[in-house]
Order: structure tokens, then sequence, then C-alpha cells
């Protein structure tokens, strides 16, 4: 049997990248998973899947909403979700591939089937072959996370759906109700009323998208009603009942008034949890805290010597590339070698449309903080790109430290908002000031001028402003 340098529980963005990157450092490692294709959440169920669905449902949309004002006459545009699904599948495939490719790349070994941690330096893992034991002299616990079930509304994959179902329908819904409105039910929510369900979200918190600057979360739910979506905000789901057609909600608003709706499917949507329960983590002593999350130490260390934990099933944002940034850091600190995550830079994108992306603090968040800082804004349409693109909702603010300028945070809701918001995480990367986004050339026309208008509205000294 041979024994490894390294092996990593987990093959999503995380894990493999991880793998990768240890397999550069000659490591010689091993990756368990228990679900092929490798590629986790991320490129199988989620970030890659969503935004296919996303892409095109939103051409779909145009095609009837918009292309005429361009001068495109459209009739009879319809929507194959066979065709549809198969692009999602291939895009999937295709990226799925790609990683095995790597994996042989770097002689990394890929074992199928479900790993348990036995004791620091033993792996056994039950495939469909039967029970393997690996040897290892580290392991790297990179699981990711499930989503969260409601439980009086327990999945059913039909009626009452999860993130993974919900991009797998085979026809439109005719009304969908989405509980909860970060992320996840933003986007799916959006692609489905894009193809013409009825959505409506029930969100308990006052906002949509509650974890962005409240302006732009404010101006994404605008957009988003006026294309046909539906909140009631500070509304929870008290009980739900399955019908003949869908599903009924008692729900409850802000003032105890309860009330019903009902829909063909309910998405659940309020979050994911991390996937560490019937792991036996704890049986080998490795410390969980109270919401599941293993514990790990500054170099990603858990309390269990030589085993390390990143990504979803840690502290921190659930997020693909921040698993990828901790699982580099990690390999790299294991090696040897400085590494570090600035999670303070990290990017937070929502694919809607217009899209929301921030890095960094809002000027909130600053203040609640007692952080005392100076913030710009500008809006999309006064840009001559955003209006060739007939995508002028929106805006860009900029929070810089009221002493020093330095940037603490970037906040987009518009087009592109994906893209650009990296000017920001590089300017905070380098420690850069609201100044030097603002005296940087940009060029013309942009949506990223934008971005410069609202640097130079920190010191108002905005051109168009
Ligand atoms: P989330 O935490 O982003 O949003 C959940 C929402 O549900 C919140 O607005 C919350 O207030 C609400 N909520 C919670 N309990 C509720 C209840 N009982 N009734 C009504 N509303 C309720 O979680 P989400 O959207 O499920 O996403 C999970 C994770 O995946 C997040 O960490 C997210 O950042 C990540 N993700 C990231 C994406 C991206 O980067 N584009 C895309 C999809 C997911």
């Amino acid at each position: 049997m041979d024994k490894f340098d390294l092996t990593v529980l987990g093959g999503g963005p995380g894990g493999y990248v991880a793998a990768i990157r240890a397999a550069q450092l000659g490591m010689k490692v091993a990756l368990v998973e228990k679900k092929l294709p490798l590629g986790g959440t991320c490129l199988n169920v989620g970030c890659i899947p969503s935004k296919v669905l996303l892409e095109s449902s939103d051409l779909y949309h145009k095609a009837g909403n918009e292309f005429s004002k361009h001068g495109i006459a459209v009739t009879g545009a319809s929507m194959s979700i066979e065709q549809l699904m198969a692009r999602k599948n291939k895009v999937v495939k295709e990226l799925t591939d790609g990683i095995m490719i790597l994996m042989k790349k770097g002689n990394i070994k890929v074992i199928n089937g479900f790993g348990r941690i036995k004791s620091k330096g033993l792996v056994e893992v039950t495939g469909e072959g039967g029970i393997e034991t690996v040897e290892t002299d580290k392991i790297l616990i990179a699981v990711g996370s499930e989503p969260v079930e409601l439980p009086f509304l327990p999945f059913d994959g039909d009626k009452v759906v999860n993130s993974t179902d919900a991009l797998s329908f085979g026809k439109v819904p005719s009304s969908m109700i989405v509980i909860g409105a970060g992320a996840i039910g933003l986007e799916l929510g959006s692609v489905w009323s894009r193809l013409g369900s009825k959505v409506t979200f029930v969100e308990i918190l006052p906002r949509v998208a509650p974890f962005a600057d409240s302006q732009a979360s404010k101006m994404l739910e605008r957009a988003l009603i006026a294309q046909g979506l539906q909140f009631k905000l500070e509304t929870k789901v008290v009980s739900g009942e399955k019908t003949a057609g869908g599903v009924v909600l008692a729900i409850q608003d802000k003032n105890g008034a309860e009330s019903k709706i009902e829909a063909e499917k309910v998405l659940v949507a309020v979050g994911r949890k991390p996937a560490t329960k019937k792991q036996g983590f704890e049986e080998v002593g490795i410390k969980l805290d109270e919401k599941g999350r293993i514990k790990v130490g500054d170099n990603f260390q858990t309390a269990l010597s030589s085993v390390y934990a990143i990504g979803d099933c840690i502290e921190g944002p659930m997020l693909a590339h921040k698993a990828s940034e901790e699982g580099v850091a990690c390999v790299e600190k294991i090696a040897g070698l400085s590494a570090h995550v600035n999670y303070a830079a990290i990017p937070n994108v929502v694919y809607t449309e217009p899209e929301l992306a921030q890095v960094g603090i809002s000027d909130e968040e600053a203040k609640a903080k007692g952080i005392a800082v100076k913030s710009g804004k500008s809006y999309f349409k006064g840009n001559g790109r955003a209006k060739s693109l007939m995508a002028e909702d929106g805006f860009v603010k900029v929070v810089a430290d009221a002493e020093t300028d330095k940037l603490l945070g970037l906040h987009i809701v518009g087009p592109r908002a994906s893209e650009m918001i990296h000017e920001g995480a590089l300017c905070m990367e380098f420690e850069g000031t609201a100044e030097d986004i603002g005296i940087m050339c940009h060029a013309h026309p942009t949506l990223s001028e934008t971005l410069k208008e609202a640097a130079l509205a920190v010191h108002k000294k905005a051109i168009h402003g």
C-alpha cells in the first residue's frame, strides 16, 4: 500500500485546488471523493450550472422584452428546457473532465468513496469496490456544506426543493415560492421567473441580499420587482402543507398578521451548513464549534495534529473562491512556505440582473465598527457604455478610510459588477486608496469609468457627478 504525504477529503474547489498545489510542491497526494465527478457543489450543482441557467434565461428574457428596443423583431421565441439542461450538463461535464485531466497531470490519486479519518495518519475509504485503507502523513478536510432544511418543510425533491433540485426542473413551474432572498434564492428565483414562472420570495429580514450594502440591496430589489419578482420581506414561514397541486405556506408578517400563499414548487434557500455530521470527526478528537464548523488555528490545523480543514466546513463566507484560497494557503504552509488569505478582500457576487458585487466593508459596517469613513457614489445611468448596453440600473459606491483614504470597501450593483469588483479587490490587496482609483486612467467608454467617478466622488472631485 502506497503512503501519501497528503490525503484530501473532498474534491470541490477547496479540495481539488489544494491537491493540485500540494502536488506542485512535490507532495504525493491522494484525493478522496464520495461523489464523482470531481468539482463538488460548485461545479456540479452550484456556481457553474446556475451561471449557465442564468445566462440562457437572461437571453430568453431579453429576446422577449428588450430586443425590440434594439430594432430586433422576435416573434414566437420559445425556450427548450431540454436543450437548456443539455447545455448546462455539457458545460459541467467539460469542466469536471478538465479537473480529472489536472489530477492525472499532477499524478494525484483519486479515490472514489466515503473517506473516514480513523486516526491522524489513517483514512478508511468505503467505495463500491469495498474498503481501502489509506496511510498518509497529513490529512486535509475539505468536505464543504449542504443546504439547510426547514424542520417543518423537509425537502422531497419535487414540491419542496433545494438548490440542487432547482437546477434541474424538467419544466417551468407555473409558480414558485422562494424562502430566503440570499444569493441562491435570488439567482435561481431569477432563472425561473425569466422562463415564465410567477416567483414570490419570503424573506425574514427587511431586505434582499441582507449581507450587501443597504442601498445596493434596495436598488437590486427595485430592479427585480420591475422584472416581475415579488417580495414579502420581514415575513416568516410558519408552516407548510403539500397539496395535490403544490404547497401551501402559512406566513406571518412583521405585524403578526398571518396569511396563506400557494405555489407549485417551494425552493428553500435559507442558507447552507457545514457537512460535518456523520463524518466521525469528533470521535478522533477534531473539535467542532456550535454551528458544526471545524475549529482550526492560524495554519488551518484542527485539534488533531497533522489534520487540517478549509472551505465551507470551517468559519467564514461559504464561497468557492474562499475555499480555493484557503486550500492553497494551507498546503503552502504545510510545505513551509509563507502564505496567507486576505479575508478583508474576498469579493462576493450575486449574479442577478443587475449583478451585485462587493468587497470589503460598507459604510454601515464601518460605522458599527467605529471606523470613520468617507464614501463616493456614481450611477451607471450617466455612463455611455451602460447606456449602449441598455443596462443603466445601478451604481458604484467606494468606501475609504476618512483619515488615510485607504480603500475599505467597494459595492457595485450594475452590469458586469462581477468583473469590475476586482479593481477594488486589487486595490485593497495593495493597500491602495480611493485616490489611486480616481487618478488611474480608465478606458473610455467603459463601465469601469463609473468606478473611477465614484472614487473621485469620495473627495468631491467627480467630473460627471
Ligand atoms: P444566504 O445566507 O445567502 O441567504 C439565506 C437567506 O435566507 C437570508 O437572506 C436569510 O435572512 C433568509 N432566511 C433564513 N431563514 C429564513 C426563514 N426561515 N424564512 C425566510 N427567510 C429566511 O444563503 P443561500 O442563499 O442559501 O446561500 C448559501 C451559501 O452559498 C451562502 O453562503 C452564499 O454566499 C453561497 N452562495 C454563493 C453564491 C455566489 O457567490 N454567487 C451563489 C449561491 C450561493
